[in-house]
């Protein structure tokens, strides 16, 4: 692997440790090796002692020595002035012809590029003028593949020009787009949720599913990224990517196979059926979080962080409603909403039923009533929850919801690789299911534009909202405008 970014945020807490994670859990050859690619005035050695601290720093599983020294004695660290760095490139070709013969790499080569999509089209031409990359058939060996890290561009336009001149040089194949989401277990158990299970599948379609809520939410603040995050926003850093890829999932046809085109062609399929709704302004929020108390501790408001601009008109929450054009979803809202400094940190799906027809139960409080919910926890607390109308214990008849629950830690002893481990093996075994491909990019950018063309074109700032609160007001004035109202997690 030939890591270009080696120093940034991502290789440092989640890229390295993934990687001694695997090799400590015997998942990498033994002839595993990395090259780190940057301009730091490193040797071997030295970078080395980098990797080795945020190793230990970050890694899941224990650290040992042994482990450990297997893994170092292939790292490699090229020095480059940047990335145009012609001798540079030079350089990398020698030492991985090198490393072929000391290490038996096989020449297999996978370029990973956890730098900013700017530069992305710079590093796979050169990549390909010095030879490194090449366009191989599926299956070939030795193989070349290329990981890319979001933002896959800022709009629909500009992600198709970057899957262009990415896959100018490598085969669409062996382009791998991380979506982090996609390598978290509990986004693949939806699949075995609901295609494994007989009892979700009849009931999963309008006629008994009243809405689906999905939330993300993070209790942190922007921690430092500023200059990823002005003028990205909530919307585009993670509702383009994560969000509509958990709406794919939860809304797509069972694949006839887990095969990558099975999968991803049903993705697309409802990508392609969102119906965006002509009242942008109804069917959105948007919202900045201000300075206040967070659970017991002041914290600054987005526009006083370091690095930003106070005029920003960045969004730190983001909220949406959408449908779906297809006969099984007709007339369902799906709404999305994701935001930083909110309440606590949760990722969840909430799929709400349709109320039962209430006949019997005359005591019963009609709001309480039977409306099932199945909630899919995705984090923290990873599990699910189903929940259900039970009658309350005493005479008479009366109703009321109760949960049945199921969780990962006390149904499993196995424990969940981290999502960055799953999918960086998934690369190396060439295996790309989990990796959204060119189309999915494009079209869940095609979902999003009006919305962040309309905002970017309005004089106003977001709305603001206070930290640990659950968003602005216009967010929760959206699902009351349908008679409904967020989950409180
Ligand atoms: C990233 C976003 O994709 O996901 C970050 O860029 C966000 O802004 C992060 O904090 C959250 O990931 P997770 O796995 O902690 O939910």
């Amino acid at each position: 692997m030939v890591m270009f970014g080696v120093t940034g945020d991502l290789a440092r807490k989640k890229l390295l440790p993934a990687l001694y994670d695997l090799a400590n859990r015997g998942r990498l050859p033994a002839s595993f090796s990395l090259v780190g690619f940057g301009r730091r005035d490193w040797n071997n050695e030295e970078f080395a002692e980098q990797v080795k601290g945020h190793v230990r720093k970050g890694a899941r599983t224990d650290f040992d020595e042994g482990v450990w020294q297997r893994l170092a004695a292939g790292l490699r660290f090229v020095q480059a002035e940047g990335f145009e760095d012609d001798a540079a490139y030079q350089r990398l070709g020698q030492e991985l012809v090198d490393l072929q013969d000391q290490r038996g790499t096989g020449g297999n080569h996978a370029f990973y590029l956890s730098i900013p999509p700017n530069s992305f089209e710079t590093v796979s031409q050169k990549l390909s003028t010095h030879g490194l990359a090449r366009r191989t058939t599926s299956g070939a060996d030795p193989w070349s593949r290329v990981i890319i890290e979001k933002p896959f561009g800022h709009d629909e336009a500009s992600a198709h020009e970057l899957n262009h001149a990415v896959e100018r040089v490598f085969a669409s194949n062996d382009v791998f787009r991380i979506d982090h989401y996609l390598g978290k277990e509990t986004v693949q158990n939806l699949l075995a949720l609901r295609f494994a299970n007989r009892l979700f599948e009849p009931l999963w379609n309008n006629q008994h599913i009243d809405h689906v809520q999905i939330t993300m939410a993070e209790d942190i603040g922007i921690e430092g990224r500023a200059s990823y995050y002005d003028g990205v926003g909530a919307a585009r850093d993670v509702v383009q990517n994560h969000l509509l890829q958990l709406l794919a999932i939860t809304a797509m046809e069972e694949p006839i196979s887990f095969d990558a085109d099975h999968l991803r062609r049903e993705k697309e399929k409802v990508l392609e059926a969102v119906q965006v709704p002509s009242d942008l302004a109804s069917a959105s929020a948007r919202g900045q979080y201000t300075s206040g108390n967070q659970e017991g501790q002041e914290v600054v408001g987005f526009l006083e962080e370091e690095g930003f601009d106070p005029t920003s008109t960045t969004e730190t929450y983001a909220a949406f409603t959408l449908g779906i054009r297809t006969r099984r979803w007709d007339g369902v809202p799906f709404y999305l909403r994701s935001g930083k400094r909110l309440g606590k940190r949760v990722t969840e799906i909430v799929v709400t039923f349709k109320h039962a027809p209430n006949l019997l139960f005359s005591e019963a409080d009609e709001d309480e009533f039977g409306q099932n919910a199945l909630i899919i926890r995705i984090q923290p607390n990873e599990g699910a929850t189903l929940r259900l109308a039970s009658k309350v214990p005493g005479t008479g008849m009366q109703i009321r919801g109760v949960d049945m629950d199921f969780s990962y830690g006390r149904s499993f002893t196995e424990e969940s690789p981290e999502a960055y481990e799953r999918l960086i093996l998934d690369v190396m075994l060439g295996e790309p299911p989990l990796f959204p491909r060119h189309r999915e990019v494009e079209l869940s950018w095609r979902i999003l534009d009006p919305f962040i063309t309309r905002w970017e074109s309005l004089e106003e700032q977001p709305e603001p909202y206070a930290p640990g609160s659950w968003g602005p007001e216009s967010a929760h004035e959206l699902l009351a405008r349908d008679g409904r109202a967020w989950r409180v997690p």
